[in-house]
């Protein structure tokens, strides 16, 4: 068991079936709350939810602006409205250089990457403008540093962090109690980025990112998870607009 530090809360985990979505649900719902699982993919999105205690799968398109009415319309139908939101859900497209790119798959990037995450913030504002509330957008040390070959991608998360900051100073001017603030992971051994090395030659690549972070290895989803935990809870009470770094010293050289 945790520390209970958001019991009693209702959070909200896009992009919560796999990886480091998977990790925050478990994270968040074994500190107290009760956590809404959605995704696209049903079927380990149900998973996800079923181990926890009080946890619920929603499926949910976050490029989609009427699913994001229609869970935040559950949550509020279900439990006193929304206190905690984590906007994870995201897509990392082939590795290609920016010539090789169709705009297709540009568009495909910034929709889920960067319109989710608009309308995730949207609306949670809305739910949470009376009553207080925090949100965290994940976005990446390729939202921080350059990288070849993951041009879209970058640019998506470059805005999440911009964005971040920008919606941040709104609601403070605004007088909503609501703090939003971004996380940065670097290279971690699950979701995504394990997908990727899975399919490409395996330890090759996980040796080969090790190597490039100062700390000589890759993080675990749940190294981001209580990352994720800390700004959500009440600790960190003067924090909005801010970015927590979790790369194992990959930007800081
Ligand atoms: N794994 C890494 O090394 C790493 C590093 C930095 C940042 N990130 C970021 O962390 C977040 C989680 O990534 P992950 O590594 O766990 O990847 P993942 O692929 O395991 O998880 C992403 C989840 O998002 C869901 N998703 C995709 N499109 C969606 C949509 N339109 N609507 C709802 N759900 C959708 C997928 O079904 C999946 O379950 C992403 O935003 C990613 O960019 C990952």
């Amino acid at each position: 068991m945790g520390s209970g530090r958001i019991v009693g809360k209702t959070a909200l985990v896009t992009g919560g079936a796999s990886g480091i979505g998977a990790a925050i649900a478990a994270e968040l719902g074994c500190e107290g709350a009760s956590v809404f699982v959605t995704d696209l993919n049903e079927a380990a999105g149900t998973a996800v939810a079923a181990d926890l205690t009080g946890g619920r799968f929603l499926r949910h398109d976050v490029t989609n602006e009427e699913d994001w009415r229609e869970v935040i319309a559950a949550v509020e139908g279900s439990h006193d409205g929304l206190d905690i939101l984590v906007n994870n859900a995201g897509v990392m497209p082939a590795l290609k250089t920016i010539e090789e790119t169709d705009y297709d798959e540009w568009r495909r990037v910034m929709a889920v990457n960067m319109d989710g995450v608009f309308l995730g913030v949207k609306h949670g504002i809305g739910a949470m403008k009376a009553r207080g509330g925090a949100i965290v957008n994940i976005s990446s040390i390729m939202g921080l540093v350059g990288e070849a070959v993951v041009g879209a991608y970058s640019a998506s998360k470059g805005g999440v962090r911009l964005f971040t900051k920008s919606a941040a100073v709104e609601c403070a001017n605004l007088g909503y109690p609501i703090r939003i603030n971004s996380v940065h992971p670097g290279y971690i051994d699950g979701g995504m980025f394990g997908a990727m090395a899975d399919t490409f030659g395996v330890e090759g690549l996980r040796e080969r990112f090790a190597g490039k972070t100062p700390m000589r290895r890759l993080g675990k989803p749940e190294e981001i998870a209580k990352g994720v935990l800390f700004l959500v809870s009440d600790d960190p009470s003067f924090s909005t607009g801010s970015e927590l770094v979790l790369d194992g010293g990959y930007t800081a050289r």
